[in-house]
């Protein structure tokens, strides 16, 4: 019990070094100008990033949890991301930066403090039940590392000289003509989120079984070659393979590739400023939601439902359980899958064989985010923790659902599980997709 605690303790402190690692990395490249700034009004300045997480750690540790009384109560508002759409974040006073670095500083500091004495043990109250197991000091450091996300978008966005380059080369590519175009996930029912999974966020909550009956998964993400050949063939250009909405947002928004693409005789895209031709066999990455669906339209298929998707990267025939993630139990290791900002990009497709899934498809986690056909709601039974704006508000239609974590995602955001979303327009999320097709009903018996 005692270890236990101490274990949870060392644990919580180190994802919370972690991500201020992170956080601190991508907010020191650049200079004060450029960190005020708005690089696009799709995002945040990115100072407002680093003073908004320092207020909710602020608000759910130091306050909820240690029953603090506030620090700043006149700057709150400035950082509650419902009171301010991101367009007009850069008009606000907020802190800056050598400010917002101070006091993300100093509510870490006393962070650390009330972790040391805090008594892991279930707490009568408000903070009962899911309190337990130091939910709310994972779900800040979640938190945080999901604004880390953002700032690499904004980064990504950011025009200038490059100031990001990647840790480590990532991995050599894969014999991916070796490997079957399709898997087969049989069908049957499965246990999709968790009820048991310590710092899974309330919209994973709670498990509970789906019946998905038999369908082929592209075994890999699609790439930027198969991509570009759908842009080749007239793909933008044929409103057949588009919805309703996405062909009147495809002429709107005058959509011809990628974000971030552009043709000079060949197809460029630039990453993190450095342009280059693209890779052919990586996933195409910073295609919206209907740019997607599209595709898969063309090449004869369908986006994957969110069942279907967790399905195939969680249910283990062998046992009949869900597992946590593709490849079993354990954590995400650099061998397993493509995460933590170590590339900067995804890793062409086939890559990661230790990481496969039962089924058979490869890169389920990590890479790109994945988009999913289905719309963002709560699964029977679900409950919002610890507050509504988390996740509830924003369940309904407008919403798709994106899985399996990209290449920026920290680990401790990722998992089987894991729910994303984002309007069916957004480009600038590093998201990409595989495609899928279900089963004749002759071979999709159990
Ligand atoms: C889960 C990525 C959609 O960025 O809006 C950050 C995560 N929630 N702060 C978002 C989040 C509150 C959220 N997404
Ligand atoms: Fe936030």
């Amino acid at each position: 019990m005692t270890q236990h605690t101490e274990a949870l303790r060392e644990r919580i402190a180190a994802e919370l070094l972690a991500a201020r690692d992170r956080t601190t990395r991508l907010t020191t490249v650049v200079d004060e100008p450029d960190l005020v700034k708005q690089h696009s009004p799709l995002m945040s300045p990115l100072v407002w990033d680093l003073a908004h997480v320092a207020n909710q750690e602020e608000l759910w540790l130091l306050r909820a949890v240690g029953g603090a009384v506030p620090m700043h109560p006149e700057i709150d508002p400035l950082y509650d991301a419902f009171e301010h759409p991101r367009a007009q974040r850069p008009s606000l006073p907020l802190l800056a930066p050598g400010e917002a670095r101070g006091y993300g500083h100093e509510v870490r500091g006393r962070v650390l403090d009330l972790l040391e004495s805090f008594s892991f043990r279930e707490t009568p109250g408000a903070w009962g039940a899911r309190g337990q197991a130091g939910f709310l000091f994972g779900m800040i450091a979640q938190h945080e590392v999901q604004h880390d996300e953002t700032m690499l978008a904004t980064h990504q966005l950011r025009v200038g000289p490059p100031v990001l380059s990647a840790p480590e080369p990532g991995p050599a590519p894969a014999d991916a003509a070796a490997l079957p175009a399709e898997v087969y996930v049989p069908g049957g029912p499965f246990t999709m989120g968790t009820s048991t999974e310590p710092w899974a966020l309330d919209n994973e909550r709670p498990a509970h079984v789906v019946d998905v009956p038999g369908y082929y998964l592209d075994t890999t993400p699609v790439t930027n070659a198969a991509y570009a050949a759908f842009i080749a063939d007239g793909g933008y250009d044929e409103p057949r393979w588009w919805t309703e909405a996405g062909w009147a947002h495809r002429q709107r928004a005058g959509l011809t590739a990628p974000l971030f693409w552009r043709w000079e005789g060949e197809w460029v895209r630039v990453s993190f400023g450095v342009p280059a031709p693209i890779i052919p066999n990586e996933p195409v990455l910073h295609v919206c939601w209907y740019e997607a669906d599209a595709y898969a339209r063309w090449a004869g298929r369908r986006l994957p439902t969110e069942a279907e998707w967790e399905k195939a990267a969680r249910h283990d025939p062998a046992t009949g359980r869900s597992r946590r993630y593709p490849w079993g139990d354990g954590d995400p290791t650099p061998a397993l899958a493509n995460l933590g900002e170590r590339h900067l990009r995804p890793a062409p497709a086939g890559c990661y064989p230790a990481g496969a899934a039962p089924c058979g498809a490869r890169q389920l986690i990590g890479d790109v985010w994945e988009w999913t056909s289905s719309d963002f709601l709560p699964y029977p039974g679900f409950v919002a923790w610890p507050y509504k704006e988390y996740s509830e508000v924003f369940f309904g239609p407008e919403y798709k659902v994106l899985r399996g974590g990209a290449f920026g995602v920290s680990p401790v955001a990722c998992r089987g599980t894991f729910r994303n979303w984002d309007y069916p327009i957004r480009r600038q999320i590093f998201a990409g997709f595989r495609t899928a097709r279900s089963a004749p009903s002759a071979d999709g018996g159990r």
